[in-house]
């Protein structure tokens, strides 16, 4: 299913200049607020926040900034402190080396989560603000937990194993940080399950030195999360366009996209701004 044209909440131009300049206007924070608590959290675990203005990249980061705040603590993602990603195609393959995020490429599949392969909190949220749309392609796609869950159920044991703890591969090359994460697939929560994916940074995890190496049981298991991601009929498409700021539930649903096609001009190129949110009361500082 496409939906191709989804807004939750329109910012006027005035909106957008005062949340570049200041912080959010009053109505804007309780909307905001609002999407969190309804189809943010509770419902289809997406939504979609239209700027209507024509913004330089600084501007836009100001103004990602600045809304991400409403959300929550924005969160470090790397190892020297990036609050505000460039997600754009820097020619890398996540299946190839070792140092490579999904986030530089430009390829669809390898459907995951944010942000699991680091210690510490994993992101409740992360944004995606549309600075560029790709010439073709590049929609995100959705699955969501609980149907992940529904349909791993016909899987004897399998989610069991999931909820014990695999090594994700923490893809630091600086040294600062470990060589993997443990965490589990799922996480039992109330309400429901909380999921964290990607099957690359697991099967590179567990081939570090030191690491046990995948039981039968372990990769079985993967294999059902795969059979179930690769099922297209769970699959929810969405489309940004330029101007459009989505924050995802980064519990609920694992996200990919469509391989996209770029502009031959550098400064036509697909380009997104990505942020992730803490969204706990205390905002990561207890
Ligand atoms: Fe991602």
């Amino acid at each position: 299913m496409t939906i191709s044209h989804v807004t939750d909440l329109e910012l006027t131009v005035a909106h957008v200049r005062q949340a570049m300049s200041s912080a959010p206007a009053a109505e804007v924070v309780t909307a905001i607020r609002a999407l969190v608590a309804g189809e943010l959290t509770t419902g289809r675990g997406f939504v979609v926040i239209r700027c209507s203005e024509d913004l330089t990249l600084n501007g836009a980061k100001r103004l990602v900034l600045s809304l991400s705040h409403v959300l929550g603590a924005v969160m470090p993602q790397d190892y020297h402190g990036e609050q505000i990603r460039e997600v754009r195609d820097r020619g890398a393959d996540i299946t190839i080396s070792r140092s490579a995020r999904y986030s530089d490429t430009r390829f669809g599949g390898h459907l995951h989560t944010d942000g699991m392969h680091r210690p510490g909190h994993i992101p409740d949220f992360f944004t995606l603000f549309c600075y560029r749309a790709a010439v073709r392609g590049g929609d995100s796609v959705f699955v969501h937990v609980d149907d992940i869950v529904d349909r791993l159920r016909a899987y004897d044991g399998v989610i069991d194993v999931l909820q014990q703890e695999f090594h994700f591969d923490s893809r630091d090359t600086s040294g600062i940080g470990p060589r993997t994460v443990r965490r589990p697939v799922l996480e039992p929560v109330q309400g429901g399950m909380r999921i964290n994916y990607i099957r690359e940074y697991i099967q590179s995890g567990h081939a570090e030195p030191g690491v046990p190496p995948l039981t039968s049981d372990q990769l079985r298991a993967l294999d059902a999360v795969d059979a179930v991601l690769a099922d297209t009929t769970l699959h929810r498409h969405a489309r940004l366009h330029r101007g459009d700021l989505m924050v995802i539930d980064n519990r609920r649903l694992v996200h990919g996209r469509t391989d996209f096609v770029d502009s031959e001009e550098p400064d036509r190129r697909r380009l997104l701004l990505r942020t992730w949110i803490d969204a706990r009361p205390t905002g990561g500082r207890v």
